[in-house]
């Protein structure tokens, strides 16, 4: 079928996906957001259930429609993006590619915020809690291998080695978004693992997703 490793190279595996950006509500009518197409994310959850894994996508608000043989969960804001991805657990594999807004607003107000005489609103932010962190950390519902993303304007390699020790996950896909990233279809990546970095040459997101497939389904045959 031309997919390395074997068509069916991930069956038996379950994988859980995060993708897209989550967002925060402020009052009914507005929220805190990141710029994400999830492209890369569903691409990547489309790749493994290719190759035979059971995929459970937990996504943040998109324009696109799940890929076939995906399980898609739908949330907004990264509380309850958290709570679908450990709901989906245990699994073996997670990769966890969502922009997630790295700040809520601390109280969501009940109606509209109306413009008056006051001037703007001050925004209480509180940090959001970080879901790969959490998923990598050590416990029984860890998956075996954990891959986080890493979206850098400068640094790339230092900044995704820095996120690698900090979060506890086993590779990291770092993205260099200083160029055209965002909604295109192109990506130019870097796969930093404890063995060292390899920078891939740019390619589409859907290259990038079945060649990241191909090295997870690589991971499990040699660990095998
Ligand atoms: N991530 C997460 N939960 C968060 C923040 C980030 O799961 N609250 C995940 C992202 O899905 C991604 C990885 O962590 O896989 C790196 O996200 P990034 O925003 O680059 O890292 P941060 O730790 O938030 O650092 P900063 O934004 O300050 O660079
Ligand atoms: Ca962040």
């Amino acid at each position: 079928q031309g997919l390395l490793g074997g068509p069916r190279s991930l069956a038996g595996r379950k994988a859980v996906v995060t993708a897209g950006p989550t967002f925060e509500p402020i009052d009914p009518v507005r929220g805190l957001t990141n710029r994400s197409s999830g492209k890369q994310g569903y691409a990547v959850a489309a790749a493994l259930a290719q190759r035979g894994a059971e995929v459970t996508l937990v996504s943040g608000p998109t324009a696109l429609s799940a890929p076939p043989g995906v399980t898609r969960m739908e949330v907004e804001s990264a509380l309850e993006m958290k709570a679908a991805t450990q709901a989906a657990l245990p699994a073996d594999i997670a990769v966890l590619s969502a922009a997630v807004a790295d700040w809520r607003v601390d109280t969501v107000a009940g109606g509209k915020i109306k413009k008056g005489p006051g001037g703007p609103p001050t925004l209480a932010l509180i940090e959001n809690p970080d879901i790969l962190a959490g998923v990598a950390a050590p416990g029984p519902n860890r998956p075996a291998l954990v891959i986080g993303f890493a979206a850098e304007t400068t640094d790339l390699e230092a900044n995704a080695r820095a996120k690698l020790s900090r979060k506890g996950c086993d590779w990291i896909v770092g993205n260099d978004v200083s160029d055209e990233v965002f909604g295109s279809d192109g990506n130019a990546v870097l796969l930093v693992t404890a063995q060292g970095a390899e920078v891939w040459p740019r390619q589409s997101k859907t290259a990038v997703a079945q060649a990241l497939a191909d090295r997870i389904a690589d991971h499990f045959k040699s660990a095998q």
